[in-house]
């Protein structure tokens, strides 16, 4: 069901490691991208690559936070809570996003665009309070930049 060009550069990461089941976690990042989440054929197809068995695939995924097993929307913003963040101003961005999205974090809008989250230090402290959408880093977040900045987006 996956591409070539995904089986391809899967091999690739798998080559990058002295044991194969050590590139479980950067394949199912390459899965998710692909499908917008792990569905259980994601899972399979990452457990016969690595050479394990579905359940240690489903243990991980479902221990860490980043991955999904349902859809996780067109743009997902990830927004940080941690200490700088929250210290300047990142409950306020929240209620924000989530008055204008109409979702809380954890869920996703109706239509699919958005998925909020909040997540642990991002590491760009220094530029306070910020979120990430997709692979994009947003910085000195305020109300009024959010909206510019949702706007932007297709
Ligand atoms: S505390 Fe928010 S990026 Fe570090």
């Amino acid at each position: 069901m996956f591409s070539e060009a995904l089986d391809k550069k899967a091999n690739e990461i798998i080559a990058r490691y002295p044991v194969k089941r050590s590139a479980l976690l950067p394949l199912l990042h390459l899965v998710q991208n692909e499908e917008n989440q792990i569905t259980k054929e994601g899972m399979r197809y990452v457990a016969k690559k690595v050479g394990v068995e579905m359940n240690d695939v489903f243990e991980v995924l479902t221990f860490y936070t980043m991955y999904f097993t349902e859809p996780i929307g067109t743009h997902h913003i990830q927004l940080c809570r941690t200490i700088s963040c929250y210290l300047r101003g990142a409950e306020e961005i929240r209620e924000h996003l989530e008055k204008r999205l109409g979702i809380k974090p954890g869920q996703r809008t109706a239509d699919g665009r958005f998925r909020l989250s909040e997540v642990e230090c991002l590491g760009s402290c220094c530029t306070a309070p910020m979120f990430q959408i997709n692979f994009d880093y947003h910085e000195n977040l305020t109300p009024e930049k959010v909206d510019q900045i949702l706007d932007s987006l297709p």
